[in-house]
């Protein structure tokens, strides 16, 4: 199975992208955890981002792309992905059929999660991240909270907060997503393969939502 995730800022791409990935067998390719391990490792694509991320706007096309692209050229590529974040623009889109021409692999959907932007909002404020790279587990205050408050139930490392998830750089990069998707949206619905998932409920009414767009149950078939 090979899938893209597109939607707004928080609306559980990450989430719905790692239960998909679990439930599958797929490599979970989220080009936002790419970049910010770029800034974190100083890499030169990690410096040239880092300015972008933290202002919330999208970081160039020939950046992401050539990330993206040097995952696919090893000897692992991934044959069966969900992709979290990317492609986000219609050149990404272009560049990455390029990509998957090369290594004769086709989408099977593209999934579009549906959200308003209040909700998102408040979710993305809510949100709290393991910052351990073996686990990156994702919380909410609210909708996930963990166990002990600030404390990964996983791993037990102190949860952190995204820099980009202050109110002002939310809206910032939700009017980014607003004005950057409508072509690339476009550009896979004339191939049919957009399917529109409502993002509102909670994460197991949205993995429900998923899993029938995909045609596909909860668990393995014995
Ligand atoms: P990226 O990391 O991709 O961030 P984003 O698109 O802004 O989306 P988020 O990760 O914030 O949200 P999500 O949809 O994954 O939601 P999540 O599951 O975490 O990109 C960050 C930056 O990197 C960009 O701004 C840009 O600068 C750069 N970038 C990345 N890709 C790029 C590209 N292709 N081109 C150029 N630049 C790029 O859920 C959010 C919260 O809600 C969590 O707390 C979660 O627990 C909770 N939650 C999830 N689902 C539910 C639910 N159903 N009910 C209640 N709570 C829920
Ligand atoms: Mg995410």
């Amino acid at each position: 199975m090979r899938v893209i995730l597109v939607g707004p800022p928080g609306s559980g791409k990450g989430t719905q992208a790692k239960l998909l990935s679990q439930r599958f067998g797929l490599a979970h390719i989220s080009t936002g955890d790419v970049l910010r391990e770029s800034v974190r490792l100083r890499t030169p694509a990690g410096l040239l981002a880092e300015p972008y991320l933290l202002a919330g706007t999208l970081v160039p096309d020939d950046v992401v792309n050539e990330l993206v692209a040097d995952l696919f050229r090893r000897e692992e590529c991934p044959q069966g992905f969900v992709l979290d974040g990317y492609p986000r623009t219609l050149a990404q889109a272009a560049w990455f059929d390029q990509v998957l021409r090369q290594q004769q692999l086709d989408i099977t959907g593209v999934l579009l999660f549906l959200l308003e932007d209040e909700v998102i909002v408040r979710r993305l404020s809510g949100r709290w991240i393991c910052p351990n790279r073996t686990c990156g587990a994702t919380y909410h205050t609210y909708n996930r909270p963990p166990r002990v408050p600030g404390i990964c139930d996983l791993c037990g490392t102190p949860l952190i907060q995204r820099e980009d998830d202050r109110e002002e750089t939310i809206r910032h990069r939700l009017e980014v997503y607003h004005q950057t998707t409508a072509g690339l949206i476009d550009y896979y619905r004339a191939q049919g393969l957009v399917r529109d998932v409502s993002a509102e409920g909670t994460i197991e009414q949205v993995y429900d939502r998923v899993l029938q767009v995909l045609g596909k149950t909860r668990q393995p078939r014995s």
